[in-house]
């Protein structure tokens, strides 16, 4: 089964044209890995992807359907419910601690505090944050904001994490902890995309694709 599908998308940035043409699709279970030069549109071909983006030309089908075609709100609650973004930047909030970050995408769904908080400790747990949930971003290391991170990310119990560079501040000590992590989400029967420039962490991938300026050429 296809989960994403991108048809001849092209992104127009005022007069550069960031993404030329990519047709790309995802399927259901996979582990994905997409690699490419810094600046070779490899974050926003993700953003299209998680549907935080919209291409310029050309079409995004999630589970088959257009999303161009959709319900703006519809658009919104798969992003939030359906999809799980691991940014470059990790875009955590700094006046919330772990627990507060862990919750906000199960708030905005609507699902009760207390089940809430219950969910974010048993995944900032899983994640081997357990005893620093209280505190907050900024008394945590990069590898640690990182798991955080992808505990937001898992929040909803996405069908895919788009994870950019979720190793790229990290030392390797914490680059295998990423690593396996997002090795058993997706065997879990998760699908991943993960954005890296480290061709050794993309072997473990299913599959790699290359981006070129633009375009992906494998
Ligand atoms: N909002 C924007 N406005 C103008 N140019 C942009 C914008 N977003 C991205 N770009 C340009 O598009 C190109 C692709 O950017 P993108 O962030 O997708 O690259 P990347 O492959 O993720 O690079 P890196 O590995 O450094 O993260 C770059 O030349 C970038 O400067
Ligand atoms: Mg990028």
């Amino acid at each position: 089964m296809v989960l994403i599908e991108l048809v001849n998308v092209k992104k127009r940035v005022g007069n550069e044209e960031i993404l030329k043409g990519i047709d790309l699709k995802v399927h259901k279970g996979e582990f994905l890995a997409v690699v490419g030069a810094s600046g070779s549109g490899k974050s926003s071909l993700l953003y299209i992807m998680g549907l935080l983006d919209f291409p310029t030309e050309g079409r995004v089908f999630f589970k088959g359907q257009q999303v161009s075609s959709m319900d703006p709100q519809v658009v919104s609650k798969i992003r939030n419910e359906s999809v799980g973004f691991v940014f470059q930047f990790h875009y955590l909030l700094p006046e919330f601690n772990l627990l507060e970050n862990v919750m906000i995408p199960m708030l905005k769904k609507g699902i009760p505090k207390r089940q809430a908080e219950e969910r974010a400790r048993e995944l900032l747990k899983s994640l081997g944050l357990d005893g620093k949930e209280k505190r907050k971003i900024y008394q945590v290391s990069g590898g640690e904001m990182q798991r955080t991170a992808i505990a937001r990310a898992l929040a909803n119990n996405p069908e895919v994490i788009l994870a950019d560079e979720p190793t790229g501040n990290l030392d390797s000590k914490n680059t295998q902890m990423v690593m396996q992590i997002l090795e058993d989400i997706n065997r879990s029967g998760t699908t991943v995309v993960m954005v890296t420039h480290e061709l050794n962490l993309a072997k473990r991938a299913d599959r790699i694709v290359q981006m070129k300026d633009g375009l992906l050429v494998l």
